[in-house]
């Protein structure tokens, strides 16, 4: 297929050239310049300028600001980079708009920023936006809900949550984002701050502590904390946990249910499929992003038990093989689930099983639009996936009885 150009592409290769720039020509952490920069230019837009200003008037701007961004940039708030390289970024930068972006694009920026911290912790892939926006559309969070992510990495699924609800219901659902990265969290941030007028709460957090485990030290706090004693869980969970990094099963035999069904070695997304069902209220809906391995292999019967009988699996959607292209070709499935309270037999009613068969990619990794689709539509749009076409149903199946 033709490559076709566009603006969410430009603006992503914008910011990867200042990126260059700045790491290139000063010792500066592009890292937090690049979000310095960002910002400015957000805050500038909303005073009525197209172009990002000169440097002491984004400072100025970043102050007037200060106690919104001050966690996101650690505490550091002016610009750092030399004047002599300043004006060649604010060129390169040019009159790009992030009002204007589709969030596809400043989600691919901060993925080319964080991939770098990302790439030394295997299995921490951003999931495809037409996979986010298929889980959000399937359990459907309504106003009031309280939705949550407790490895949000960006807070992607959080951040489609409210364009759902907004487009939908003119509100959105209230939004709670964990992630135990501190850039992570910093990143989150900033999309709740540009992508959701601030709406999405998030917190650095290790997800995976339980309460119990308080007890024994107790200066790590738990969601649990964070939320307050009147919690009694969320009505919808939508995660895509992290796929890599065995943790020792021992550290976790007596708080874990499914750290005492599987052998000493332990998967870090195996304790969280236990832990979004102890975060969820009963009745409250799952999806959850899991290596094919959680579904297919005989290794994971007893946590799929486990889930059986502390939750009905209303649906699996097998993805396809191109779907974490470029990042990984490891085959993945989005599990549906709703909590019920622990039986004791697992559930036997019915389980919807859907494969995807157009991946919205190539066989490189790059995208795969729809014919006459606009390349700058959102990616559940203008890709050619079928996820669309699988979301309602699963919708039908999670949202009724
Ligand atoms: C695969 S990424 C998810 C990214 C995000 N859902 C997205 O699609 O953009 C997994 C995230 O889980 C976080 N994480 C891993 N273990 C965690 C834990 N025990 N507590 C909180 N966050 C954790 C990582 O820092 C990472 O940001």
């Amino acid at each position: 297929m033709a490559k076709r150009h566009h603006h969410g592409a430009d603006f992503v290769s914008r910011i990867r050239r200042m990126q260059e720039v700045i790491m290139a020509n000063s010792g500066v952490d592009e890292f937090y310049e690049i979000i310095r920069l960002i910002l400015a230019k957000y805050f500038a837009e909303g005073e009525g300028q197209a172009d990002l200003p000169d440097k002491s008037e984004c400072d100025a701007l970043l102050a007037k600001h200060g106690p919104e961004i001050a966690f996101i940039l650690d505490g550091v708030i002016e610009l750092q980079t030399p004047d002599a390289i300043f004006e060649e970024v604010r060129r390169v930068f040019g009159t790009a708009s992030i009002r204007g972006q589709d969030f596809t694009a400043l989600d691919q920026a901060f993925e080319q920023l964080t991939s770098r911290s990302y790439k030394a912790d295997k299995g921490q892939y951003f999931t495809p936006r037409h996979v986010i926006d298929m889980c959000v559309e399937a359990v459907d969070p309504k106003p009031g809900e309280m939705v949550c992510d407790p490895a949000c990495g960006s807070a992607a699924f959080l951040k489609a949550t409210h364009s759902y609800g907004n487009a939908k219901y003119k509100q959105s659902a209230e939004l709670y984002g964990f992630d135990y990265s501190h850039r992570a969290c910093q990143v989150a941030k900033v999309v709740s701050l540009i992508g959701a007028n601030g709406a999405i709460k998030v917190d650095q957090v290790d997800s995976l502590r339980l309460p119990e485990q308080t007890l024994l030290a107790e200066s790590e706090e738990t969601i649990e904390d964070l939320m307050g004693p009147d919690f009694v869980g969320f009505d919808v969970i939508l995660t895509n946990p992290p796929f890599a990094g065995d943790v020792s099963a021992e550290s976790f035999a007596n708080a874990y249910d499914v750290a005492r069904a599987t052998g000493k070695r332990l998967e870090r997304d195996v304790l969280f499929i236990e832990r979004c069902i102890r975060l969820l209220k009963v009745g409250g809906r799952l999806a959850i992003v899991l290596p094919d391995n959680k579904i297919s292999s005989r290794v994971f019967r007893d946590v799929r038990l486990w889930l059986g009988k502390n939750s009905e699996i209303r649906a699996v959607v097998s993805l396809h093989r191109y779907t974490f292209l470029p990042y990984t070709s490891q085959k993945a499935a989005v599990i549906f689930a709703v909590k019920q309270p622990p039986a004791l037999s697992p559930y036997h009613a019915e389980v919807h099983f859907y494969r995807s068969d157009l991946a919205g990619k190539t066989s490189n990794g790059s995208p795969a639009y729809r014919a006459k689709a606009d390349p700058d539509a959102p990616a559940y749009q203008a890709l050619d996936h079928d996820l669309d076409q699988i979301a309602p149903e699963i919708r039908s199946v999670m949202c009724v009885r």
